[in-house]
Order: C-alpha cells, then sequence, then structure tokens
C-alpha cells in the first residue's frame, strides 16, 4: 500500500489556511499555490537518488553527491494543476513537464480527458502528478492510469487538499503511488467539492468565476 504524508509545518498550513478564504485575490491565491508547490516538493523529492562524483574545489580534489541525471518529470493535471509547476521548477528546473487535461462532468462527477502530452521517454523518469485538490480521487486516478498507459512507472502524486475518499480511492487503483498533501479535510458535500475546502481550485487560480 502507498504511503500517505500530510504536512504539519506551519508555514504550509499558514499558507493554506490563507488559500482557503474566500476574500484572498486571484493573485495572492497563485502566489500561494506556487510557495506552498516548493515547500511541499522540497519533501516529496527526498528519495531522489544521488550519485557521487569527484570535483575540484580551490582547495582539493573531492568526492561529492549530485542528483543522479535529470529524469524529472512534473504533469500537472489541467487546469489547476499548472498552479504547482512553477514551483516545483524552481526547485528542479531541468525537469520536464508533461501535461494531462482533465475535468469534471459536473453532473456525472467523473472525468473527462481531453488533453495528453508526456515527455517521450516518460517510462525512465521520476514523475510527479500535481493537482491542488484530491476529491472523489477520480481525476488522480485517470491521470495516472493515462500515464501508466504511456510507459510511467514511478510516481508520486502531490495535491494541497484531500477529502479521505479521494485518498481511499487513489490508494486502492495505485497502491504504488505515494501521495503528498497539504490538508486532509473532512468529506466531500453532495456535489462533491471538499468540506471545508477551497472551493474550485481551477476558477480561483485563474478567476473564472
Ligand atoms: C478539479 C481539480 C481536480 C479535480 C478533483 O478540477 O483540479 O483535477 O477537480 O476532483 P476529483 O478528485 O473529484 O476528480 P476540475 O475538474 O474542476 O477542472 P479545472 O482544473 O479545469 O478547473
Ligand atoms: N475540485 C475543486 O476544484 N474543488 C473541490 O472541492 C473539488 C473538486
Amino acid at each position: 500500500m502507498s504511503k500517505v504524508y500530510v504536512f504539519d509545518h506551519p508555514l504550509i498550513q499558514h499558507k493554506v489556511a490563507l488559500m482557503r478564504q474566500t476574500n484572498t485575490s486571484v493573485k495572492d491565491f497563485r502566489e500561494l499555490a506556487r510557495e506552498i508547490a516548493l515547500l511541499m516538493g522540497f519533501e516529496a523529492t527526498r528519495n531522489l537518488p544521488l550519485e557521487e562524483v569527484e570535483i575540484e574545489t580551490p582547495i582539493c580534489k573531492t568526492k561529492v553527491n549530485m542528483l543522479k541525471g535529470e529524469d524529472i518529470a512534473i504533469i500537472p493535471i489541467l487546469r489547476a494543476g499548472l498552479g504547482f509547476v512553477d514551483g516545483m521548477l524552481e526547485l528542479v528546473p531541468n525537469a520536464k513537464v508533461g501535461h494531462v487535461g482533465l475535468y469534471r462532468d459536473p453532473d456525472t462527477h467523473e472525468p473527462v480527458e481531453y488533453y495528453c502530452k508526456l515527455p517521450k521517454d516518460i517510462e525512465k523518469r521520476q514523475i510527479f502528478v500535481v493537482d491542488p485538490m484530491l476529491a472523489t480521487g477520480g481525476s488522480a486516478v485517470a491521470a495516472i492510469d493515462f500515464i501508466k498507459q504511456r510507459g510511467g512507472t514511478n510516481i508520486t502524486f502531490m495535491c494541497l487538499i484531500a477529502a479521505p475518499e479521494g485518498i481511499e480511492a487513489l490508494q486502492k487503483a495505485h497502491p504504488d503511488v505515494d501521495i503528498y498533501i497539504a490538508a486532509k479535510d473532512e468529506r466531500l458535500n453532495e456535489n462533491a467539492y471538499i468540506v471545508p475546502g477551497l472551493g474550485d481550485a481551477g476558477d480561483r487560480l485563474y478567476g473564472t468565476k
């Protein structure tokens, strides 16, 4: 079974609280998403493989640890997942970025795919799938299905707020995928929105409502 990490760091909790507030502006919401992605990404990348290389300092030759290759892919689930890309790229600037386009059908709440473009060598890469919200889990499960169908194997999922229902669905469908969450909320409401949540992440990120 996959591991679930819920962040208890005060900086992350504070920033998530600001994002939840109705009167937080689109500009602030976007900046907070970038900052939280960076803080979460720092921990989520903890197990990236290192290799020993020999370098020369001004004093002498020495052996140091450096990241082994640059085989990382960040894959946002469109569109709200885009809010996490810049923060992750600040940590791993040479990562490739793939995109999976999904939206939830407003009536059935089922994910509908409209776009998928991944790095060619996706099977070699350590993949970070990012999306602020894990509600029913339908979007995350479908996005990871597409990535696996195209050869991706080494996958981590990162989100801002998760409902217990979404965590359970994702763990059941993809027990090999570890999940990093900034905040675990209470439940879903009758419209499959997270309670207390932050509303519609895509609309709040792009000011479309
Ligand atoms: C939101 C969110 C997730 C999905 C989560 O996207 O960004 O992708 O809902 O819900 P689920 O776990 O029940 O699938 P939405 O469908 O609103 O699309 P958008 O990002 O284009 O706004
Ligand atoms: N998608 C969102 O953007 N917010 C929710 O609470 C659930 C799904």
